[in-house]
C-alpha cells in the first residue's frame, strides 16, 4: 500500500535527505541556463519541490538527475502559480466568482491544467480562497468574493478541476488551498497586514471554504504570510495542527508562503532563522518555500531534541503521500509526445464562455444591447489592452493571443469608429480631450472601456482609493457633456467606485479582467449575441470609507434603515450634536453599497412570486422545502440566478443579518414561469459559538429567496428541539 511503500522508503532516508524533500526551491523562470549548483543539490536529494523552472529541458533534466542519480532517487514536483489560466487566461478569479457557477470555475481549472501539465508541471498555488470583504485589498482579485458559501462551492470545484478525476492522471495538477488562513482579513486592505480574527469568525466565516477544498481532496495547502490574533500562521500550531490535521482530516502538505518562516523573525516572532524554523516545523509546517531555515537549521534541533525526528518523518511522509498520488513515482516526466494543447479552440470556447458568465451589468437604461447599425464610438484605456486585460497573476499568458474589445470589434459586422484616448489607466493627460470630443460627434453611443491596468490589484497592489485612476472620470465627464449614451465598460481586478460617475453614464458593465477571450464576449454581449449573466461576489461600494463592507454582517443594536437614516445634507447648520436618532451609518454615503452582493441585471426582467415553506416548524434532522415562481416578464430569453438567504435571529451569539445558503441557475424564455425547490437541512443552520460549539440552536429564522442580498421575498419559520 501507499503507507507502506511510504516508510519502507523512509527506512532508506538519512536526515539530510529527508531535510531535502522538505525544501521547495525558488527559481527564476527567465533563466537562460541550468545552474550547476542546482543540479548538484538535485543530485544529492537536498531539493523536494521546484518552482517556476518553465523550460521544459530544464524540467526533464532536473527529474531526470532527482529519479536516477539523487540518494532515495524521489522524484521531484514542479511547482508554479497558474491562478486563471495557463496559457489561455480566464477571467480573475473574482470574476469568475461572479459567474456564480461551478461548471465554469471547474472548466477554468481544468484547461489550465492540461495545459500546464504538457510542460511538467504538476502543482499549482491555487485556488485562493480567502474571503476577501475589502476592495482596497490588491489580492481581492484573486479571491472568491466575501462570501462563505459561494466560496466553498467555487473552491469546491477548481479542485476538482484541477485534480480531475484522479490526481494520477499526467493532466491533473495538485491543487492548493492557499492562504490558509484569514489572509484577506488584512486590516484596512494592506497587504499582508495584521488580522484579528475571533475563533467562531474563523469558522464561520475563513474555514469553510478550505473545508470544502479540503473536503473535494485538495493534494496541499499553504500557510498564510500574516499573523492571526499575533502568532503568524507558518507558525500556528493551533490551526495546523489542531485544526487542519485533526479536525480536518488534511492529509496531504502544507506548504509556506514566499519566505514567511524567515518572515517570523520581522513579524516578531522568532528571534533568528533557528528559531523560525523551530517555531514552524514544532507548528507542523511541512515543506517551506524559497528561504532556508529548515534546511540551515532542522539537522541541529534534532540533535538538540527541539524537534524529533519523527516530526520530520511526517512532514516527509505528507509530502511523499502526495508524490505517489501524483504518480510521479511511475511516471516522473511529462509526456514530450503530448499536444500542450495551449489555446486550443475549446479552451478558447470556455474562456469566452466564463468571460459572459463573468461579466455583470449594473446599470441600463435601455441602452444595451446595441443593435448592429448603431454607430459607436469606441474609447477608453482599456479597449485594447491585451495585457491589462490579463488581470494580475498571468506569467505565462501572452498578449498576442488576447482578443480586446478593439480586435473583437474589428472582426464583427458593425459600424464603429475607434478613438485612442488616455494610453493607460493611470494616464492624467487631458490634451487629447478636445480632439475625443470632436471624434464622437458623429457617433450615436459611446463605449467606453475603463479601469485598471493590470498592476494595480494584485498581491502588495492595495490601493487607499479605488475610483476609476488617471484622467478617466474626466474624460467621461467631458463625454456626458455631448449628450451621447455612454454605455461605461469595467474592467479591473476589484470593484471600482462610481459614485462621481454613475448618473454621466447611461450603462455600466463591469468585466473584471476578463482574460484572453474578453473582447469577444464583450461584443457579444454590447451587441446582444448573448447577455451578462454574472452577478457581483462582492458588494459593490460606493466609497472606499465604507470599507470593509459585506452583506453578511451583523445588526448592531443600533441598525440604520431608510426612516432612520440622516443624510449630512439634511443636517441643519448649528444643529446640536445628539447621538439621540441616529444608527450604524455614515452621514456622506449612508449605511447601503452602491451595488449589493449579488446583484446584476441582464437584457430582461424577472419577478418573484409565491413563495412557499413546507411546514412552519422543522425538527432537528429534517429538511424545510421552499417553492418559488419566478417569470420571466421581458421581451427576450434570460437567465437568472435566483438566491436562498437566511437568518438566525437570536443566538448564543448574535448571527449576521442574512447569509447566502443556496442559489439555482434558471434560464427562461420570454414570457415563461418556473418554479423552483429550495432545500435547506437543519445541519445547514449551524454555525460556532464563543464555545467551540457547533450547531444549529433552537428558535426563529428567516427567510428570503430573491435576486440579491438586499430584497427577496420573505418567509420565517422556527426550529425545534424534538
Ligand atoms: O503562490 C504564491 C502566493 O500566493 C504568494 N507568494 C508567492 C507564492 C508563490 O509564487
Amino acid at each position: 500500500t501507499t503507507e507502506q511503500f511510504i516508510d519502507s522508503l523512509l527506512t532508506t532516508m538519512s536526515i539530510d535527505t529527508k531535510i531535502g524533500q522538505t525544501n521547495l526551491r525558488g527559481t527564476s523562470s527567465r533563466a537562460k541556463t541550468l545552474s550547476e549548483e542546482l543540479k548538484e543539490d538535485v543530485r544529492q536529494g537536498n531539493v523536494g519541490a521546484l518552482l517556476n523552472v518553465m523550460n521544459v529541458e530544464f524540467v526533464d533534466e532536473l527529474q531526470r538527475i532527482a529519479v536516477e542519480e539523487s540518494p532515495n532517487k524521489i522524484p521531484l514536483i514542479f511547482g508554479r502559480d497558474i491562478i486563471h489560466g495557463f496559457k489561455t487566461i480566464f477571467p480573475i478569479p473574482l470574476g469568475l466568482a461572479a459567474s456564480w457557477d461551478t461548471a465554469t470555475a471547474k472548466a477554468s481549472s481544468r484547461v489550465a491544467a492540461i495545459e500546464s501539465s504538457s510542460v511538467g508541471i504538476r502543482w499549482t498555488f491555487a485556488p485562493m480562497l480567502d474571503i476577501a470583504r475589502d476592495s482596497r485589498w490588491g489580492r481581492i482579485a484573486e479571491s472568491p468574493g466575501e462570501d462563505p458559501y459561494l466560496a466553498s462551492v467555487l473552491g469546491k470545484a477548481y479542485v476538482q478541476g484541477f485534480q480531475g478525476d484522479s490526481l494520477n492522471d499526467p493532466t491533473s495538477i495538485a491543487a492548493c488551498a492557499k492562504h490558509y488562513i484569514g489572509y484577506g482579513a488584512a486590516i484596512g486592505g494592506r497587504d499582508y497586514n495584521t488580522t484579528i480574527i475571533s475563533e467562531p469568525i474563523l469558522r464561520n466565516v475563513y474555514l469553510p471554504p478550505f473545508k470544502a477544498a479540503l473536503d473535494a481532496g485538495a493534494a496541499t495547502v499553504m500557510t498564510a504570510f500574516n499573523e492571526i490574533n499575533g502568532i503568524p500562521a507558518t507558525g500556528n500550531e493551533y490551526l495546523l495542527k489542531d485544526v487542519l490535521r485533526d479536525e480536518l482530516k488534511f492529509d496531504g502538505f502544507v506548504v509556506s508562503d514566499w519566505d514567511s518562516v524567515v518572515e517570523m523573525i520581522t513579524h516578531g516572532f522568532a528571534k533568528d532563522e533557528k528559531q523560525a524554523a523551530e517555531l514552524a516545523a514544532n507548528a507542523g509546517m511541512d515543506m517551506e518555500m524559497t528561504s532556508k531555515a529548515y534546511e540551515h537549521h532542522l539537522k541541529e534541533l534534532i540533535k538538540e531534541g527541539k524537534i524529533t525526528e519523527h516530526e520530520l518523518d511526517e512532514f516527509v511522509k505528507n509530502i511523499l503521500r502526495i508524490k505517489l498520488r501524483l504518480g510521479l513515482f511511475k511516471t516522473p516526466y511529462r509526456d514530450k509526445n503530448r499536444d500542450t494543447n495551449f489555446y486550443a479552440k475549446e479552451h478558447l470556447a470556455e474562456a469566452k464562455e466564463a468571460a459572459i458568465k463573468s461579466a455583470v451589468l449594473l446599470k441600463n437604461k435601455n441602452i444595451l444591447p446595441l443593435s448592429t447599425s448603431t454607430k459607436v464610438a469606441l474609447i477608453g484605456p482599456l479597449a485594447d489592452a491585451p495585457l491589462d486585460q490579463l488581470g494580475t497573476w498571468i506569467f505565462d499568458g501572452e498578449k498576442e493571443h488576447t482578443i480586446t474589445p478593439l480586435d473583437a470589434f474589428k472582426t464583427a459586422d458593425i459600424n464603429f469608429k475607434y478613438i485612442p484616448a488616455l494610453t493607460h489607466s493611470r494616464d492624467k493627460s487631458k490634451k487629447q480631450f478636445k480632439k475625443v470630443i470632436n471624434d464622437v460627434k458623429g457617433a450615436d453611443v459611446i463605449v467606453f472601456v475603463a479601469g485598471e491596468e493590470a498592476i494595480l490589484s494584485g498581491e502588495a497592489h492595495s490601493r487607499a482609493n479605488i475610483d476609476l485612476p488617471g484622467a478617466q472620470e474626466d474624460l467621461i465627464k467631458e463625454l456626458a457633456k455631448t449628450g451621447k449614451p455612454i454605455v461605461l465598460v469595467i474592467m479591473a481586478g476589484r470593484p471600482i467606485t462610481i459614485t462621481n460617475i454613475i448618473d454621466d453614464v447611461d450603462t455600466v458593465l463591469m468585466s473584471w479582467h476578463p482574460g484572453t477571450m474578453g473582447g469577444e464576449a464583450l461584443q457579444e454581449i454590447i451587441f446582444g449575441i448573448r447577455e451578462p449573466e454574472g452577478r457581483l461576489p462582492v458588494s459593490w461600494p460606493k466609497a472606499a470609507g465604507q470599507l470593509p463592507y459585506f452583506y453578511n454582517h451583523k445588526n448592531t443594536g443600533r441598525p440604520a434603515s431608510k426612516e432612520n437614516y440622516t443624510a449630512m445634507d439634511d443636517i441643519p447648520v448649528g444643529a446640536w450634536q445628539s447621538s439621540l436618532g441616529n444608527k450604524s451609518h455614515y452621514l456622506d454615503v449612508g449605511y447601503t453599497p452602491h451595488f449589493p452582493f449579488g446583484f446584476g441585471l441582464g437584457y430582461t426582467d424577472f419577478t418573484y412570486d409565491n413563495l412557499q415553506i413546507s411546514k412552519d416548524t422543522i425538527g432537528f434532522n429534517e429538511d424545510l422545502v421552499m417553492k418559488v415562481s419566478i417569470k420571466n416578464t421581458g421581451k427576450r430569453a434570460g437567465k437568472e440566478i435566483v438566491q436562498l438567504y437566511l437568518q438566525d435571529i437570536v443566538g448564543s451569539i448574535t448571527r449576521p443579518i442574512r447569509e447566502l445558503k443556496g442559489f439555482q441557475h434558471v434560464s427562461l424564455k420570454a414570457g415563461e414561469t418556473k418554479e423552483l425547490t429550495f432545500k435547506i437541512s437543519s445541519e445547514q443552520l449551524e454555525f460556532t459559538n464563543h464555545k467551540i460549539i457547533r450547531a444549529a440552536e433552537e428558535g426563529d429564522f428567516n427567510i428570503w429567496i430573491g435576486p440579491n442580498a438586499a430584497s427577496g421575498l420573505k418567509k420565517s419559520f422556527y426550529l425545534k428541539k424534538k
